[in-house]
């Protein structure tokens, strides 16, 4: 047989929004090799093995059905998995510390190491083992003395191979992918497994995308690599404040400078801000990293970013405060999105919760419409009970209301009839638009006050 033909049994740690559709990739372009994924919670496990996936990315469905029960898997066995697996992937969450040391900057690695104790514990055969976890750099040090401190003579070779996928996108940046990147030890034996992993992914990416490296710059790249991404919204966003006193229009300005190729035009849509479960905690991961190192000023430069995105939030609501003539409270506000993106039903750091929160505090009557993401908007603002409405109708959701704010940039939202929304709110009607997504001229002239991110608003007042 050739190299990358050999049946692999291939297992993954964490069956999330990564593992799930990283392993459903893999095992649909790879029908050679058997591919499980396992998990502690059972009903995820289970939503997986069902066509009501337990996350909601376009495509996904389709690239599972491919491969599942054919050779893909999900499965709650997680030691008799571990016991059959020649590679193992690592992919549970890494949240960031609420408590002890480095609370609320560093990692949370106990699940982490929980897995690399759970793999030293079941293992009876030598492993490939891959972070595929988002981790600070040089965790595959702790997690190499962790497994090889084994007394049964067994051998773990660690790889780091972060996933670089965006939600919303997951299904297209998997099979795509701008790279896929490889990191290992130096040493023989590290170097054949890395090359192990290059052949499984080489059965459909073009090998010029598969970047290999030493196992410390691929764990330091995605945290980079998200610490670039974030920067990108906060510079943006924050000429978005200087535009709205300075009548430049910020989509103009993006336009003018993402021409210029050595700055490109991605990533530059001002926005609320940026949410995730991603930017933040890697930032702050970076962050405490630096400041372990002591270096301070780098510490201190990539702080900003987060604080500009904070920034960015409370200006938001603010202004809704300040131009709903300083009150808020009995008003119906009408949220369009509460999911961190379009496309996706993840909430997770999405500044719709900072939002909803702040207007909630105000006594405004919130009501949240979502075509994807009610049922986590329901969990996170579960300690507010029935003060929050929840209708995934916007027609339904805006009737009555004082005004509308769009947090997410869902295409659904482009194309509502917003002659009929207005005749169904309260006058004066306001439209904040925190994605910049709607059409202000045409919302201006039904007879909506609008008010956008990085250019000046349109009043009737
Ligand atoms: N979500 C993203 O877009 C994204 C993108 C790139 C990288 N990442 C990184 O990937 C990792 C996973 O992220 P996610 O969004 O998939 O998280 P997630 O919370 O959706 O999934 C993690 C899963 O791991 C399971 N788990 C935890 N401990 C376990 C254990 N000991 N044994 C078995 N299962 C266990 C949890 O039950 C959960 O289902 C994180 O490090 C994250 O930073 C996430």
């Amino acid at each position: 047989m050739s190299k990358g033909t050999e049946k692999k049994q291939i297992l993954c740690i964490g069956a999330g929004y990564v593992g799930g559709p990283t392993m459903a990739m893999i095992a649909a372009r790879c029908p050679q090799h058997d591919v499980t994924v396992v998990d502690i919670n059972a009903q995820r496990i289970k939503a997986w093995q069902s066509d009501d996936l337990p996350i909601y990315e376009p495509k996904l469905l389709e690239v599972v059905k491919e491969a599942r029960n054919r050779n893909l898997f999900f499965s709650t066995e997680i030691d008799e998995n571990i016991k059959k697996a020649d590679i193992i992937f690592v992919s549970v969450n890494t949240p960031t510390k609420t408590f002890g040391v480095g609370a609320g900057k560093a990692a949370d690695l106990q699940y982490w190491e929980k897995t690399a104790r759970n793999i030293v514990q079941a293992s009876e055969s030598d492993k490939i083992i891959v972070e595929k976890s988002t981790l600070p750099v040089r965790t595959a040090r702790a997690m190499e003395r962790i497994l090889n401190a084994n007394d049964k003579g067994l051998h773990f070779e660690v790889l780091s191979n972060p996933e670089f996928l965006a939600e919303g996108t997951a299904i297209q940046d998997l099979e795509q992918p701008d790279r896929v990147l490889i990191g290992s030890q130096e040493t023989e034996s590290g170097i054949a497994a890395r090359q192990q992993l290059v052949d499984i992914y080489a059965n459909w990416v073009s090998k010029e995308k598969i970047v290999t490296s030493n196992i410390w710059s691929a764990e330091l790249s995605k945290l980079v690599a998200n610490a670039f991404l974030a920067q990108r919204i906060s510079s943006i966003n924050s000429i978005s404040a200087l535009c709205e006193k300075t009548e430049a229009n910020v989509s103009e300005v993006a336009r003018a400078i993402g021409m210029d190729s050595r700055i490109g035009a991605k990533f530059l849509n001002a926005s609320v801000g940026f949410g995730g479960s991603c930017f933040k905690k890697d930032i702050l991961n970076l962050v405490y990293i630096a400041e372990n190192y002591g270096l301070t000023e780098v510490a201190r430069y990539w702080e900003s970013v987060i604080a500009i995105n904070e920034y960015q939030e409370q200006r938001f609501v603010r202004q809704m405060i300040k131009v709903m003539f300083n009150t808020v409270a009995g008003k119906k506000i009408t949220l369009f999105g509460f999911a961190f993106k379009k496309d996706t039903g993840d909430t997770r750091e999405s500044p719709a919760i900072y939002i909803a929160k702040r207007l909630l505090e105000e006594k405004a009557q919130v009501v949240i419409s979502d075509p994807k993401a009610l049922v986590n908007a329901k969990n996170d603002l579960a300690e507010f009970g029935s003060e929050v409405i929840f209708e995934e109708d916007p027609y339904k959701a805006s009737k009555d209301a004082h005004a509308i704010a769009v947090l997410t940039e869902w295409d659904s939202f482009t194309t509502l009839d917003y002659d009929k929304i207005y005749r169904s709110m309260v006058k004066p009607a306001f439209v904040f638009d925190g994605r910049n997504i709607l059409d202000h001229d045409a919302l201006f002239k039904i007879g909506f006050s609008v008010f956008r991110i990085g250019r000046p608003s349109l009043r009737h007042f």
